[in-house]
Parts: C-alpha cells; structure tokens; sequence
C-alpha cells in the first residue's frame, strides 16, 4: 500500500514536473518572441496585428469565452478599451511647448506651469524646465535641471514654494530608475539634493501629506516589476527634516502611472497599471521592449486611520496620468491616460476623456472629450480654463493607438457635472 501509493505520488510529481517545464518553455519563448518583435513598440506601437498574444491573458481570454459561449451567455467584452461618450468640448489651441516630451512632468504654482525633463524622441531626453504662463499664455523661462536627476517617470510635488523632485528613469529608452532626489526653490531657481530613495523607482505615486513626502508603489529597477513600497521623510521649506526616509504602510497594488493627490486631508492614489515596457536583455542602449501591462481602475485612499479603502473605481482602466490631474471644486478631474489593450490587435489603446471624480458624491463622470486621445499628458486650471499640454497622441481617430509625441497646448473652459 504504502509502496504503490508512494510510486503514484513519484508519478504525479514527475507529471507536474514535466507540466511545469512545459509551461517554462513557453514562457520563455514568449519571452523572447516579446523582446525581438515588440521592440521600441513603445514610439511607434507597431504590433502586426497577427502577432500572438501575451501567454497569459489569452489562456485566460480563450476561457472566459469559451465558458460564455458554452453558457449561452453573450460574449461580453469588458470594453475596458472603448471610447466612453461624453459631451464635445470646445476646445482652443495655445502656444506650442518648445519641445515636445513625453513622460516628463508638470507642477503649477498659481499662474505658472512648470514643465520638466521628459522623452523628446525615444533616444534623447531632456534635461530642463520649461515654464508657461497662463496670464499671458505664453511660453519662456527655460532653466536646467541638475545632471544627475532622472529625466522622466519621476515622482513630484509642491508645497506652493519648493518642488520635490523624486527618482525617476534615467536616461533614454528604457534605461532603469535612480534614487538621486531634488527640491528646486522655484523663486530663487535653486536646486538641493534630499535624502536619496532607500531603492529607485520608476514612475512611483508622490505627494505631500500632513507635512511628509510620501512616496509609494512604482516599478523596481527593471522597470516592470511593481513596488509595493510606501516611504515618507518630513519636509520643511525645502528642507527635509530627517536623515533618512521612514516606511510606511505599503499600498495594496504597487506599480507604475498613477494619480496621487491630497485633497482636505486624504490621500488618494488613482488607476495606474502593472508590468512596463523593459530594456531589452543585453541592448547596450537598453533598447525598449513591451511587456504585459495590465491597467486597473482602482482608486485607493488614506485617512486618519492609515488604513487603506477601496473606493468606487474609475470609468475605465486609466494609466499615465501622474501629471494629468487637477483638483477643482473639491472634484478630481483627469485629462486622457491610457487603457487596457485592445483585445484582438493588442495594440496600446489611449483614452480620449476627461472624467470628474466627485468627492463630495465619490461619483466618477465623463465631462467631456479631448481634441484627440493622449497619455502623460501635463495639464493645469487658471480662471475656469482646464489647460493640457505634451504628452503622446492617438494616430487617427479611427486609431486609438500612440503615435506622435506632442508639445501642443489646449485649453476649454471647465464645467464639472453636478453629480
Ligand atoms: C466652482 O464653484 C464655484 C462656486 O460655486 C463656481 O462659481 C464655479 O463655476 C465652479 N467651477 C467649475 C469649474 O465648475
């Protein structure tokens, strides 16, 4: 007995074993099938539209659709990738940014937007600030950052006065993040170093909370892998106050592109994704190469309590929108991101919306749609305009896919819904 039942198990194992290689290989071959056919996918988004899928999510997909179909139940789409309706806006074009960029990032400081670093191409990044000024609308005050600050997915905040500037990816394509971290006096144009991030992260939620800088989530070092780390340092005038940064609760989900916003005392972190494109193993210029992303709708809060709570989620999956949020009438409003892949061409979808989270109602709503659809955008509010500029563009209203990085700037005049 105890002989057959031990060769039966010696048996299955072997099975399982055999199972798990199997799995492995695929794996890996989907491994580097990813890293050659999507490489620099990340600018030009050209996915053949045969090309198989990511292993995963179609194992899963087939399934589901399977199970539908077996069940006499429609096939339903989770249409996390469609266009949402919403009202047209009228929308004005204002100066053009003099470079465009892509991933950089934006703080304003009552008439000022400042605008920094960024993608110009996927081989060059910039390495200063550009400021525009919503009085007169114009564009001007170009200043440089330090050298050894990252130059894109940074993470960032303002007291009114001192910007923190937090790690960030450094260096072009899809080099990996770094933990040198900066505060700018935005009225003498002087930078300090702070206490560097206890690891790097790449495109991590930032902001500023009951006299701390929090720092929380991102990627790790490579980029994909999400951190699920939380860390704060007291701040004072530009100054930090401690040595060394304290942890912190970590948050539910790690990963990159959230919204992170303090309003009447909460924080809150909104959307963002998992997994991010990856240097391409061995590419001296680490070169770009897509990875799974999945896109979430989650909106996550702290409070007194410091524990976090779930509130109701976004319209649709929204990542990329770091910079891209503004706070109005005690609404959160987001301008584009992107979205969960369109399921059959598997190509990056944008999102073409500004969607209005009210908290007094802690209801989302569409308050209308861009001039095109874009991620990373960079966006501000002055005397009732909702102004955004930079980012990365659809190819064609029939294509939601990214294209063309931009330094437009547009404005409409913001009118929330009153729900
Ligand atoms: C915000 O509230 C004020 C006061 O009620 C109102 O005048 C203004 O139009 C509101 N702003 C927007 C963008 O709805």
């Amino acid at each position: 007995m105890v002989r057959v039942a031990s060769s039966v198990k010696v048996g299955s194992a072997k099975l399982v074993l055999i199972c798990i290689s199997l799995l492995g290989f695929a794996l890996i071959a989907d491994f580097l099938w990813a890293s050659s056919s999507y490489s620099s996918s990340l600018w030009n988004s050209q996915h053949s539209s045969s090309s198989p899928s990511n292993f995963i999510l179609v194992t899963n997909n087939n399934n589901n659709n399977k199970n539908n179909k077996k069940n006499g139940k429609k096939r339903v789409l989770a249409a996390a990738y469609a266009d949402l309706n919403g009202p047209q806006l009228n929308w004005e074009k204002m100066l053009t940014a003099p470079v465009p960029r892509l991933d950089g990032a934006a703080i304003q400081i009552n008439h000022l937007l400042f605008v920094f670093a960024g993608y110009g191409t996927i081989d060059t990044v910039h390495s200063h600030v550009d400021i525009y000024n919503f009085n007169d609308n114009t564009w001007g005050g170009r200043f440089d950052m330090p050298k050894e600050m990252a130059h894109s997915h940074l993470g960032m905040v303002t007291d009114g006065r001192y910007i923190y500037v937090v790690t960030g990816q450094y260096g072009p394509q899809c080099r990996g993040p770094t933990a040198h971290t900066f505060v700018l006096d935005t009225v003498t144009k002087q930078w300090e170093d702070l206490p560097p991030l206890p690891v790097p992260r790449y495109a991590p939620a930032t902001t500023l909370w009951r006299d701390r800088l929090h720092v929380m989530g991102g990627s790790k070092e490579n980029r994909h892998t999400p951190g699920l780390e939380h860390w704060s340092l007291a701040v004072k005038d530009g100054k930090p106050l401690e040595k060394e940064w304290r942890s912190e609760i970590p948050i539910p989900r790690g990963g990159p592109h959230r919204a992170c916003i303090v309003v009447d005392d909460r924080l809150y972190v909104i959307g963002g994704q998992e997994g991010d494109f990856m240097a391409k193993p061995g590419s001296p210029i680490f070169k770009c190469s897509r990875r799974e992303e999945v896109v979430y709708t989650d909106v996550y809060m702290l409070d007194d309590e410091m524990k976090w709570k779930v509130l109701p989620p976004m319209p649709k999956p929204n990542s990329h929108i770091e910079f891209a949020w503004v706070v109005v009438n005690n609404s959160i409003v987001i301008v584009g991101g992107t979205t969960e892949k369109h399921p059959e061409t598997k190509k990056m979808v944008l999102n073409g919306e500004v969607v209005q989270f009210n908290l007094n109602t802690l209801k989302w709503s569409v308050v209308g749609k861009l001039p095109y659809r874009v991620k990373t955008t960079l966006v501000g509010f002055w005397n009732g305009w909702l102004y955004f500029t930079s980012g990365q563009r659809d190819k064609s209203p029939d294509d939601p896919s990214p294209k063309k990085v931009i330094g437009e700037m547009w404005r409409t005049k913001l009118k929330l819904n009153n729900i």
